[in-house]
């Protein structure tokens, strides 16, 4: 990572499989730079402190909630967002098929953040318990589904992956 005059630093990072590389200044978090520099508007904002987890995205494979995490520490990573989230066929992952079919998805704010929290959480522990699940899914909120429809996606998608 350069550190430019202005106080600028580039970075260059993996966003969804393609390479980028940017010029940005070091008091962006994550999630302005997801939303706003690469258009990528599958990432809500909700809370903006960490406390709601709809801007939630893979870096190396982690869940983090973007809001809480500088776009400069990006530099060398991997982010995934739901936009990059595919099944083996190219169209759509199984949890994202399985949270339609289950009726996990209401107003939709909180879903971006949920599907990518239950991809983490089932990369690190594909035989993950209903338990596991709730834990998991802790960090999501959501003011529509009362969960046990997001519960219920998460357990069925955990047969198909
Ligand atoms: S917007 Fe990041 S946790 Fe709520
Ligand atoms: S579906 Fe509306 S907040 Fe979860």
């Amino acid at each position: 990572m350069e550190n430019r005059r202005g106080g600028t630093f580039n970075i260059r990072c993996a966003v969804n499989g393609g390479k980028v590389e940017r010029e940005i200044d070091p008091s962006r978090t994550l999630l302005e730079f997801i939303r706003e520099d690469l258009g990528l508007k599958g990432t809500k904002e909700g809370c903006g402190e960490g406390e709601c987890g709809a801007c939630l995205v893979l870096v190396d494979g982690k869940a983090v909630n973007s809001c809480l995490m500088m776009a400069v520490q990006l530099h060398g990573k991997h982010l995934t967002t739901i936009e990059g989230l595919k099944g083996r066929d190219g169209g759509l992952h199984p949890l994202q098929r399985t949270f339609m079919e289950e009726g996990a998805v209401q107003c939709g704010f909180c879903t971006p953040g949920a599907i990518m929290a239950s991809e983490a959480l089932l990369r690190e522990n594909p035989g993950a318990t209903l338990e596991d699940i709730k834990l998991g899914l802790t960090g999501n909120l959501c003011r529509c589904t009362g969960y046990e429809k997001i519960i219920s996606a998460v357990e069925k998608a955990k047969q198909l992956l």
